[in-house]
């Protein structure tokens, strides 16, 4: 009897190969799995900051010269239409007061408006890319800001709650709750029809969740969330996909007709435990 002949010696040397083989594979995929999140993280990091810059340069850039436009319309309104001493219009001929001047006026004034909207416009636009209110206050603060921002600019209340949220938090979560919110709420005055919206923001057993509700047409989310279809928008999924980088989870309840809940949690660093 040749002892390597031993077909069940053989079988059991095998399992243990492909056992041992599966488990360096395993550890692989792992090693790449935690490669490629981190991977992830830093492409969305590397965004959030790219946003943040052109934020700024929007408002010191753009926005200082919409202002100083602005100022320089003003003073040409004054001195054409005002006709007191040291009117420019009056040396040129124009008579100061007259038809002319009137009508001048009426221009430039015009032209302060458009200048005044595109300087709001930007400004806006510069806040929305990234709020210094996020960065300065942090999250709570940063929600009642956008709160204000879609009442004033659409029209869409939101009521914003929060419970045991006071203080700062990590940043990178700041920003990934801020953006759920405002993509959350995006949707709320793009698809739902409704006027009203409710926030709600906790902390609760280690984890930050955050909730948004509306009363308006709801939809299916199985197929919102479904990444074949490629006609549906990439908010939604973008959002799941984000959290789940930071270990967190997106719930959507909603139906035709039903309205739309909107839940996410992530879970705390260690030391910014239960609350
Ligand atoms: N609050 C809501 N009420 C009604 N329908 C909604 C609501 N939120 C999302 N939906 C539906 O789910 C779809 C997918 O939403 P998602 O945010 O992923 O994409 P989008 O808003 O269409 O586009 P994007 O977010 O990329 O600009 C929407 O097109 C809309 O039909
Ligand atoms: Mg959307």
């Amino acid at each position: 009897l040749a002892a390597g002949a031993d077909p069940l010696q053989e079988l059991l040397e095998r399992v243990g190969r492909v056992a041992r083989d599966s488990e360096g594979l395993l550890r692989q995929l792992v090693g790449s799995e935690r490669r490629f999140r981190a991977l992830a993280k830093s492409v969305w990091q590397v965004q959030e900051e790219e946003r943040r810059r052109l934020a700024r340069e929007l408002h010191d850039g753009l926005g200082q010269d919409l202002t100083a436009l602005k100022n320089q319309l003003e003073l040409l309104v004054r001195e054409v239409g005002g006709g007191g001493a040291g009117n420019a219009a009056g040396k040129d001929g124009l008579e100061p007061g007259g038809p002319a001047a009137r009508g001048l006026a009426a221009r430039l004034a015009g032209a302060v408006e458009i200048a005044a909207r595109a300087l709001h416009d930007t400004r806006e636009l510069s806040r929305l890319l990234r709020p210094p209110i996020l960065d300065d206050l942090g999250l709570v603060p940063a929600l009642a800001w956008l709160s204000r921002t879609l009442g004033e600019s659409a029209g869409l209340e939101v009521r914003v709650t929060s419970h045991g949220v006071d203080g700062r938090l990590d940043p990178d979560l700041e920003i990934l709750v801020f953006r759920v919110a405002q993509e959350a709420l995006t949707n709320v005055l793009k698809h739902s029809g409704a006027r009203t919206a409710d926030l709600l923001l906790l902390r609760h057993h280690g984890w930050l969740e955050i909730d948004v509700a509306d009363a308006g047409r709801g939809f299916d989310p199985v197929q919102a969330l479904d990444s074949t279809v490629d006609a549906a928008g990439s908010g939604l999924r973008g959002m799941r996909d984000r959290l789940e980088l930071f270990g967190g989870r997106l719930r959507i309840q909603s139906a035709p007709g039903e309205g739309t809940r909107v839940h996410a949690a992530v879970p705390l660093p260690a030391d910014e435990g239960p609350g």
